[in-house]
């Protein structure tokens, strides 16, 4: 049976570089769970792009005096780029820019303000005198009325994941001027979130396996105050614009509104690009569908609460039947560098421009993998990226493959060998590698890639430990038949671990299928006996500490 799999990727602001805490934490491990569940048999639809809107795109373009569209232009081509170079496997990378975004963004809004859950209120918001214009979002900087955390943005607090309207900032600060905020009236539309506290604890609490620091963070803030209603518009002239004119000019749909709808309307686009309109349905209106969303935990208000709130919201009105709800959000925890939170904005750690200038793609897959950051905050510094990649992936894989290709090259006619009778070693080593090859699909299921990882590592760390109790470069000498056999089995084992590793290593691993075969489900397939084996070349280059410190 397979399932139709969504992975839903948090889309990237086009406001800047992204740095290597995005890429650990979020689109590699979409990128691998996505490929693992391609290779299991599921339909897998992988989508995401560029967050064009709202006010990390506007202070950027101000601050440089360009368009916000070049702002984006130019990020939005850097991240088309990257993705190519990392093996990205998305089936779409759009942006929220589009006019099917902006259909699609209008067609939930009528569809929820029709059912009762948008309203309009006159509020309060800062205002700065100087400038003359309204400062939502990240206009507004000041201290955390949740946390005190003193450089809290106008929307939500970088340290407690809080998120909160700019008028409950205490001591506000307008960065467009030095001016003191005030406040003046001004009219929006509201997102009635309360409506959903309760609905949304029923939801959340209906999951298991989600993982604890994103359900305590969620059910928490919903037992502690529950949601408050939200403004999902903005007095800005940069966003989606509202189906409706009721507010009059200047003001656009919320971009934590709209971008979250990216997740449909890119479903949406990617099935016309197929030719069959009608197949984003296949994972959207489908209760079998499973949808995961991969994310920063920054990220876990808004698709936790309230994305599912938006879906609830329209009700079966967005083609006739209910959207799927997500069933699980396995959001990272950060990446910090020298102790800190990477931030693109800040500067702090390698962009993933760096990262690649450094690394090979996929050893600087493998070292961010076996340091995803699923349960804790977790340091990657170059040193970390360095060692992982000399004494792991290299020491422990590459070295296997290459001494086991060589050797078969050297000592078998350059062809897989006719194995003879096994001995206890050879089938305990097997079945050890069958048994990982389940361990890690399970661990998949469950979304803990870096045990999955591990597993693999695991398995050619006993492959290593085999081949060095058995020996076969001197058996080649005493007793050929048994070492053509450990050969043979050796491959055998490799063959099943370049499984496992295939999610994490696709580069490298695409060479071995072609060596090998194609990979065709999470198992140990049989090798043929005659199969060719060129003379190898090593899968993975050794990084120097000093050329990384250059
Ligand atoms: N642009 C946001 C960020 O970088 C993420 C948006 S994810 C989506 O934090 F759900 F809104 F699409
Ligand atoms: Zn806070």
């Amino acid at each position: 049976m397979t399932t139709p799999v969504l992975v839903a990727v948090a889309w990237p602001y086009a406001s800047g570089s992204r740095h290597l805490g995005h890429l650990a934490g979020a689109y590699l491990p979409s990128d691998v769970f996505a490929r693992q569940q391609r290779i299991i048999g599921n339909e897998v639809l992988m989508v995401s792009g560029s967050d064009v809107h709202g006010t990390p795109i506007t202070v950027r373009a101000d601050a440089e005096g360009v368009t916000p569209q070049d702002i984006v232009n130019r990020y939005h081509s850097e991240f088309l780029e990257q993705w190519e170079l990392l093996g990205i496997s998305w089936d779409l990378f759009t942006t929220t820019g589009t006019s099917n975004h902006s259909d699609v963004t209008q067609e939930m809004f009528l569809a929820q303000l029709r059912n009762g859950y948008i309203d309009r209120r006159t509020s309060e918001q800062l205002f700065d005198p100087e400038a003359q214009r309204f400062l939502p979002d990240r206009y507004v900087e000041g201290t955390c009325p949740h946390c005190g955390f003193e450089e809290a943005r106008g929307d939500q607090c970088d340290l407690c994941g809080k998120t909160y309207d700019a008028t409950e900032l205490l001591q506000p600060r307008s960065k467009m001027s030095s001016a003191t905020p005030i406040q003046r009236e001004t009219e929006h539309f509201y997102f009635r979130y309360s409506d959903f506290n309760e609905s949304l604890e029923y939801f959340l609490k209906s999951k298991d396996g989600w993982r604890n620091h994103v359900m305590n963070f969620s059910l928490g803030w919903l037992k502690e105050e529950g949601l408050h209603d939200r403004a999902i518009t903005r007095d800005l002239d940069w966003g989606v614009s509202l189906p409706v004119d009721d507010l009059g000019e200047g003001k656009r749909i919320y971009v934590w509104y709209d971008a979250v709808i990216g997740y449909l309307s890119a479903s949406k686009e990617w099935a016309e690009k197929t030719g069959d309109m009608d197949r984003w349905k296949h994972w959207w209106h489908n209760p079998n569908a499973r949808h995961v969303y991969f994310i920063g935990k920054d990220n876990i208000p808004f698709h936790a609460l309230f994305w599912p709130a938006q879906l609830m919201a329209v009700g079966d009105e967005f083609g006739g039947e209910k959207l799927h709800l997500p069933d699980d959000v396995p959001a990272n925890q950060y990446v910090t560098f020298k102790g800190g939170k990477a931030s693109a904005s800040r500067g702090v750690g390698m962009t993933i421009e760096q990262g690649l200038q450094r690394f090979q793609s996929d050893s600087l897959r493998y070292a961010l993998a076996a340091n995803f950051p699923e349960q804790a905050d977790t340091e990657i510094s170059e040193e970390e990226i360095v060692r992982r990649i000399n004494d792991e992936l290299v020491a422990n894989w590459g070295n296997l493959v290459n001494r086991v290709l060589s050797m078969i090259y050297k000592t078998c006619d350059g062809v897989v060998p006719e194995p003879s009778s096994d001995s206890p070693e050879d089938t305990d080593l097997l079945t050890l590698i069958d048994s990982s090859l389940e361990e890690s699909a399970s661990l998949f299921e469950s979304v803990e890639l870096r045990a999955a990882l591990r597993t693999a590592m695991e398995s050619a760390q006993a492959t290593n430990r085999y081949l060095n109790a058995t020996e076969p470069w001197k058996l080649s000498k005493t007793d050929p038949e048994r070492a053509r056999t450990v050969l043979y089995v050796a491959l055998s084992a490799i063959n099943g671990i370049r499984v496992m590793l295939s999610p994490f290593i696709p580069f490298s691993s695409k060479k071995l299928d072609n060596l090998l075969g194609e990979t065709t489900g999470w198992k140990r397939t049989a090798l043929a006996p005659g199969l060719p084996i060129p003379k190898p070349e090593p899968l993975f280059q050794k990084v120097e500490i000093e050329e990384v410190n250059e």
